[in-house]
């Protein structure tokens, strides 16, 4: 049985984070453990960066965005000496149990400490939602919200110059933004890595959007697709003529990782979060804690990482439908 947790984000920061490492820190004071809040992701668990957590050192952070611990990728946490320090130091500070909250990366190494055997249990935290054990992970109703509030505005300039726009959002290998920011946008195409859309064709939608009598023409495209927005800014520099609508692109970015959780990732944080902390108290550990319909699930991280989670096709052809 675990009686000091350490606590740690990594990776991509996604709105809902602060509210999981306020959550994680609660529940298992709550319980009687310490807690310790690790900086900067796996590198500061490799150089010993801890700080003690209260119950106060983790007020008023519910609705703060990133996240108070820092985040960060490492290199070094990939390789089996890296591991092994982090586990060195977390054995000197007396952490005999740790919660990762991120995403794919920072899952796959969690699962590599929970295979040398320390016990850790994962947190489904990214914008992506590309993670396998969760259908919908910390972050991404906010940031899809922020998306949303960019394709609006764009949309009213768009219209007024009556102007086609190439929309591109964040989302690694995985279309879910992409395709719900097109259905709740009112966009009419997404272009996804999950089906493939051409150049031509994405030309077609233009040009029949024009011949429509639309005022515009939004197409979301997501960063990880293979015609992303680059490519197709590019194919369509020598052919604007030819689209009706004058075409521009707008790539959203960091942006939508960026502001407060909305009032979805601040609960979302505090179910997952808690909920971490919940399994490793019955003596589970190695999994990752998501959400399954609107229950907690727990899922072996075996079997999340190194798996990217698909669209719904249903999903697509609605959005297209809707986009008549
Ligand atoms: O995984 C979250 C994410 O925001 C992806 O959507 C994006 O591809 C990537 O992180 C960007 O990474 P960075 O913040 O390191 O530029």
């Amino acid at each position: 049985m675990v009686s000091k947790i350490g606590v740690l984000t990594s990776g991509g920061d996604a709105p809902g984070m602060n509210a999981a490492i306020r959550a994680v820190t609660r529940s298992a004071l709550d319980l009687g453990w310490e807690v310790v809040g690790v900086a900067h992701g796996y590198a500061g668990l490799m150089s010993g960066e801890f700080m003690p957590f209260t119950a106060r050192s983790v007020g008023g952070i519910i609705q703060q965005g990133g996240t108070i611990l820092g985040s960060a990728r490492s290199e070094e946490f990939k390789t089996v000496d890296g591991r092994k320090k982090a586990i060195r130091n977390m054995a000197q500070h007396g952490i005999d149990g740790l919660v990762v909250i991120g995403g794919n990366g920072s899952q796959t190494g969690a699962y590599s400490l929970h295979q040398m055997g320390f016990p850790v249990n994962g947190v489904a935290s990214t914008i992506d939602n590309d993670l396998v054990g969760s259908d919908i992970t910390l972050g991404v109703d906010t940031a899809l919200n922020i998306a949303l509030e960019a394709i609006d505005r764009l949309k009213t300039t768009a219209s007024s110059h009556n102007r086609a726009f190439l929309v591109e959002v964040m989302g690694r290998g995985c279309g879910y933004l992409a395709l719900m920011a097109a259905l709740a946008g009112g966009a009419e195409a997404a272009v996804i890595p999950e089906i493939e859309t051409t150049p031509e064709q994405v030309a077609d939608i233009i040009r029949k959007s024009y011949a429509r009598g639309k005022s515009h023409c939004i197409i979301v495209v997501a960063e990880g697709a293979k015609h992303e927005l680059d490519v197709l800014m590019d194919y369509f520099k020598d052919k604007k003529g030819e689209l009706g609508f004058e075409l521009r692109g707008t790539e959203l970015g960091h942006i939508q990782r960026g502001g407060e959780p909305g009032a979805f990732d601040r609960i979302l944080g505090t179910r997952l979060g808690a909920g971490a902390v919940e399994a490793m108290a019955n003596g589970t550990y190695g999994v990752l804690c998501g959400l399954k319909g609107n229950e907690l699930a727990y899922t072996p991280l075996a079997d999340c990482v190194g798996k990217t989670k698909g669209v719904s096709e249903s999903v697509y052809k609605l959005a297209s439908v809707m986009a008549k």
